[in-house]
C-alpha cells in the first residue's frame, strides 16, 4: 500500500473513537443541559448545546467504536498491518478527552459572549482533537506524522460531517 495512504488510514484508525464521540451527540436530541442552566459571570456556563444525553451518548458510542477496533484489529488484512494498536484505556482516554474538549470549547465560547451554535474557527474543529491528543498522551505518544495529518484533515471532515448533519436535520447550522 502507498505509504501516504497508509499514514492517512493509520490516522483515521487511531482517531475513530474520538470522531465517533464527537459526531454522535447531535443524534441524541438531549434536553438536560450539563450546566443545569446555571450562569457564570452573566452568561450561561455552557449553554443548551451541551446536554447529559449528548455527553453520555458520545462516550458510549466512542467506546463502542473503539471496542469494535480492539476486537477486530487482529483480523485485519496483511496489507494494512501496523496500524496503531488500540486498547480500552486508549479508547477511553480518547473519548473522554474529546468530550472534555467539546465542553471546554463551549465554556470558552460563552465567555466570549457567543451564542449556542455560533461558529468558532479552530475551537469547533480542533478543540476536541487537541484535548483527545492531550488525554491519551500519558499512555500513547502519538507519532508526529499522525498528529499532523489529523490537524490538517479534521477541519475538512468536521465541515463535511456538519453539512451532512444539517441536511439530515440533526444539526441546527451547517457548521
Ligand atoms: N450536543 C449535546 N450534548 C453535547 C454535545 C452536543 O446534546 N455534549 C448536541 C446539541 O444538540 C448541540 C449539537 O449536538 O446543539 C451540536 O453540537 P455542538 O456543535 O458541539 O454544539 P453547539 O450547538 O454548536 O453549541 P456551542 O455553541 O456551545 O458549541
Ligand atoms: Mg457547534
Amino acid at each position: 500500500m502507498d505509504p501516504l495512504a497508509l499514514l492517512i488510514l493509520a490516522s483515521f484508525w487511531f482517531i475513530a473513537p474520538a470522531y465517533a464521540a464527537n459526531g454522535f451527540p447531535p443524534l441524541m436530541r438531549g434536553r438536560m443541559p450539563i450546566d443545569g442552566k446555571r450562569m457564570f459571570r452573566g452568561t450561561r456556563l455552557l449553554g443548551d448545546g451541551k446536554t447529559w444525553e449528548g455527553l453520555i451518548g458520545g462516550v458510549v458510542f466512542g467506546v463502542f467504536v473503539g471496542s469494535l477496533q480492539i476486537f477486530g484489529q487482529d483480523y485485519l488484512p496483511q496489507e494494512i498491518a501496523g496500524l496503531p494498536r488500540m486498547s480500552f484505556p486508549i479508547v477511553f482516554l480518547l473519548t473522554i478527552g474529546t468530550m472534555a474538549g467539546d465542553i471546554g470549547g463551549s465554556f470558552v465560547k460563552r465567555r466570549m459572549r457567543m451564542k449556542r451554535g455560533d461558529r468558532a474557527l479552530f475551537l469547533d474543529q480542533l478543540g476536541f482533537l487537541l484535548m483527545a491528543f492531550l488525554f491519551v498522551w500519558p499512555l500513547y505518544k502519538i507519532p508526529l506524522d499522525i498528529m499532523i495529518v489529523l490537524v490538517l484533515l479534521t477541519p475538512i471532515i468536521h465541515w463535511l460531517s456538519n453539512v451532512l448533519g444539517y441536511w439530515i436535520h440533526v444539526k441546527r447550522n451547517p457548521w
